[in-house]
């Protein structure tokens, strides 16, 4: 086993732990040379790096010594002279003196500087070419390390709560989370494929059945979505499912762990994680992954102009938000730009009122609306002078889309900002909207239990259903889904029925799962917490891509491999597998 200090058998220590206190010692240490300056005709200072920071090297003639050169150092660790201590380095205070070195490996000159401001100078595209390269910089072992550091806490979380880690196959066949999916040729059996995992949500069902009572997973899914800066064609999951639990049961499984890891990153556990109904998440925050770090909360205003002379007010839905004490700040053309953005969002349009000094309303459309209007308004949003309020009326959706949106855009602190909370957005509908044959769209998946109280509406009213499915949000990002799912074949085809699945077509997908349950399911119910999206906030990182190593560019490559690529006639053939040529 190696030692936690790093000793091996050609180093005595690791780079970034020199201190003080070991003056004196005569050392052996390996890494990439991160920065040679000349002193003098022969000395040289060599900057020497590996995973755990840099130390300062004083090596004599040094000349064919590289940036990125391997190199093995050996020495004796002395304080640095008066008025040369480097502050900013945990190893400031001391150099290697004395030193030899060995050349283990050469390299040829890096694509770009190893570190945050070289790499965030590069393409994109550069950087994951020589990723092998951007992975030695401070940022990417950090967050790498960070991830590992989730992953282990998670595990410990679930093991200690009495989940079992099973893995689930990779060739599987569709599973109805709502994105495309990858194909994968079947050689033995021409003309038929299987298809990779967008979650491992059917296995985990049936191991359910298969009576593991508890079962966890940090899971490979695969989804060929647009990529944006939370999403990658391939992410993972903590994923679990439990038998004989309730909503309350699930939310405390996933609590734990997440609290845990948390703890592990941050060193400070968060306190109890707040809920919310996913109607108030809508109506006071205008989505349904709340960003709690700020206020800005939007305020039923419609009560406030219901016999209101105002055209553009007579609708619906009147809602507001307030952005504290910047008036001041927002000029005729910033504001037309707000208006203008509020329209792309798919306002008809947006008022907006700059408080005064004595709480008047400084606005082109405030002669429009009456005294008491002005002051039932002032006082539901609790407006202070320097404030600006800014008002959408329309359909309660759009209101709430429009807003919601706006908010974020004027208050959303970056993501390394802020406190981390956390929030459980619980009773979301059953359906959300319908598709372009009217049939309801499942909000989470169709194996979601309806509300107890909800089950009669299916056939009636189907939209007004609620479900028995959760999210959890971080800092407006939402970090996984759940639900209590059906057990009951007759629940299921109902539901099926619902969504205008038929009978025929239910059987051919989901048949194997819809059989399983006739052969004694459990009542059971799980969750997947996404753990990119999970450790990018904890490393205050806004595009997943940093928390992952070896990631796709946006348009779902890797300069690194090449991938994707064609494959040779010959394997083409093996596989049945005619190309087509491009469409005109
Ligand atoms: P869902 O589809 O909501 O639920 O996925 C759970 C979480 O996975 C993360 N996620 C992604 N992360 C990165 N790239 C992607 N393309 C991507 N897609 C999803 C998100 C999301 O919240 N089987 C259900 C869970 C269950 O019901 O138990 C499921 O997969 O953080
Ligand atoms: P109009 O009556 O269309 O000239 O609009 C008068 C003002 O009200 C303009 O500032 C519009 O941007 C704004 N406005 C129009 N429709 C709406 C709406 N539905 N919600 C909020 N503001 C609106």
């Amino acid at each position: 086993m190696t030692p936690p200090d790093g000793t091996t058998a050609m180093r005595t220590h690791r780079c970034g732990d020199l201190r003080p206190e070991h003056v004196g010692e005569q050392v052996a240490l390996c890494g990439w040379v991160a920065r040679r300056r000349e002193h003098g005709e022969h000395l040289a200072f060599i900057d020497l790096r590996d995973h755990t920071g840099v130390v300062q090297c004083v090596v004599d003639g040094a000349a064919d010594l590289r940036s990125e050169y391997v190199v093995r150092v050996t020495g004796t660790v002395r304080e640095r002279p008066e008025g040369t201590a480097n502050p900013a380095l945990p190893t400031g205070e001391v150099e290697v003196g004395d030193c030899a070195v060995e050349v283990l490996a050469e390299a040829e000159p890096p694509p770009f500087p190893v570190d945050k401001v070289g790499a965030d100078a590069a393409e994109e595209s550069l950087r994951l070419r020589y990723r092998f390269v951007d992975l030695r910089q401070e940022r990417l072992q950090r967050n790498l390390r960070i991830r590992a550091t989730v992953n282990a806490a998670l595990r410990r979380a679930m093991d200690r709560q009495g989940f079992v880690e099973i893995e689930t196959p990779m060739l599987w066949t569709p599973t109805p989370e709502g994105a495309r999916e990858f194909v994968i040729p079947a050689r033995l059996q021409p003309g038929s494929f299987y298809v990779l995992p967008q979650s491992p949500q059917l296995a985990k069902q049936l191991l359910m059945v298969g009576g593991f009572d508890r079962y966890y997973q940090i899971a490979r899914c695969l989804r060929d979505e647009d990529l944006r800066a939370d999403r990658q064609f391939e992410f993972m999951q903590l994923d679990l499912e439990a038998s004989f639990v309730s909503q309350e049961d699930v939310l405390g499984f996933v609590t734990e762990a997440v609290l845990d890891a948390t703890e592990a990153v941050t060193g400070a556990r968060p306190g109890e994680i707040e809920r919310l109904t996913w109607h108030d998440a809508m109506e006071r925050f205008g989505v349904d992954k709340p960003d709690l770090r700020f206020g800005m909360e939007l305020v039923e205003l419609t009560d406030v102009f219901a016999g209101t002379g105002f055209r553009a007010f007579q609708a619906p839905c009147v809602k507001g938000i307030r952005v504290p004490g910047v008036a001041g700040e927002w000029g005729r053309n910033r504001l037309d730009g707000l208006t203008d953005r509020a329209k792309q969002l798919g306002a008809k349009g947006l008022v907006w009122m700059k408080v005064g000094a004595g709480g008047e309303f400084d606005s082109p459309v405030a002669k429009f609306l009456s005294g008491d209007e002005q002051q039932r308004l002032a006082a539901t949003l609790e407006a202070e002078p320097g404030d600006l309020v800014l008002l959408v009326a329309d359909e309660r959706r759009v209101v709430q889309e429009v807003l919601g949106q706006l908010r974020l855009d004027l208050g959303r602190p970056p993501v390394s900002e802020g406190p981390l909370r956390f929030v459980w957005i619980v009773d979301f509908p059953m359906f959300d909207g319908v598709d372009d044959d009217g049939n309801p769209i499942p909000a989470h998946h169709p194996f979601t239990m309806v509300h107890p109280d909800d089950l009669d509406l299916l056939e009636t009213d189907p939209l007004a259903v609620r479900s028995q499915a959760y999210d959890l949000v971080l800092n407006g990002s939402e970090l996984g889904s759940g639900s209590i799912r059906i057990h009951r074949s007759d629940v299921q085809a109902r539901v099926f029925r619902a969504m205008g699945i038929s009978e025929e077509d239910a059987e051919t997908r989901f048949g194997f799962l819809l059989g399983a349950f006739r052969y004694g399911a459990p009542p059971h119910g799980g969750f997947a917490v996404g753990l990119d999206r999970f450790v990018a906030i904890l490393a205050g990182e806004d595009n997943i891509r940093e928390v992952i190593a070896f990631p796709k560019t946006q348009s779902g490559a890797d300069p690194l491999t090449g991938a994707p690529k064609p494959i040779t006639e010959r394997q083409l053939r093996e596989l049945w597998i005619q190309v087509l040529p491009p469409p005109d």
